[in-house]
């Protein structure tokens, strides 16, 4: 196995995982293989349980019940060092644009300055390198985000309806820079609500509704023909809230 093939977070795991506060069950019994191939969409009304399952595979929320494996471990501080996650309202540290990359260039010291300079001008964010980054818009500072993650070089990218409250200029900045990262191998599992960009970046979705997974069907499937009754309803827009 090559070394790029061994750190490989794919294909991802989950059996049985159920994740329960105050007596309601959230998460109920998830079941699901995610495939090294392309970008995984994750969909579903408000309150379906995306955001925490997005949360439980970045560990940041202990399961009750079930297990998640990343190529067959067992989630673990060094896997959760491999994976980014960009949250929808962007974290920024209190430093200049270019600091905030810098100061992740200076952890890893594997990252050429060139790759900082190229994230920028990918992200379109170098004319803005000496602004104070909590300055900057919440398009620009998704966008430093992003760079920021990719910079990171991670395994596995989790994002969380980053592109929500974006112009559609970001929204193709960020979704070309997605395109191209899923093409050169980075596995990516996003949230979003946008069904165009879902349709246009997803290569399988997985559909939550109510903490239950109701299917999880390649995208020229799941757009043309969805199997269950409530992903139908919801690509009609007649699936609101869960209750
Ligand atoms: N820490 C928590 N304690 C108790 N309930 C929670 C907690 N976090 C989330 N919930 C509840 O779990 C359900 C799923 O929340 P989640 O944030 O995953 O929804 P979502 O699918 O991401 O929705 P949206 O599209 O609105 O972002 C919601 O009903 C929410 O109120
Ligand atoms: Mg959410």
């Amino acid at each position: 196995m090559s070394d790029i093939a061994a750190q490989r977070l794919v294909p991802i795991d989950v059996d049985g995982l159920c994740v329960t506060a105050h007596n309601r069950l959230l998460l109920a019994e998830l079941n699901c293989r995610i495939g090294a191939e392309g970008i995984t969409v994750l969909m579903g009304p408000n309150g379906a349980g995306k955001s925490l399952f997005l949360r439980c595979l970045h560990g940041l929320i202990p399961p009750q019940s079930g297990r998640i494996e990343f190529a067959g471990c067992q989630l673990d501080q060094s896997i959760i060092k491999r994976q980014s996650f960009i949250f929808q309202a962007p974290t920024v540290l209190r430093r200049t644009v270019y600091e905030n990359l810098a100061f992740v260039a200076r952890l890893r010291p594997e990252i050429s300055a060139d790759e900082t300079d190229r994230l920028l001008t990918e992200m379109r964010l170098n004319h803005l390198t000496k602004q104070p980054a909590r300055l900057l818009s919440g398009g620009e500072k998704q966008r430093l985000a992003m760079a920021r993650a990719l910079l990171t070089a991670p395994n596995l990218l989790l994002m969380d309806e980053t592109t929500a409250n974006l112009d559609p200029a970001s929204v193709q900045i960020i979704e070309a820079s997605l395109r191209t990262a899923a093409a050169n191998g980075l596995k990516i599992i996003i949230v979003t609500h946008n069904i165009g960009q879902a349709r246009r970046l997803a290569h399988d979705v997985l559909f939550l509704n109510a903490g239950q997974l109701t299917e999880h069907t390649p995208a020229e499937l799941f757009f043309t023909n969805p199997r269950s009754a409530a992903a139908s309803a919801y690509m009609r827009g007649e699936l609101t809230t869960t209750g």
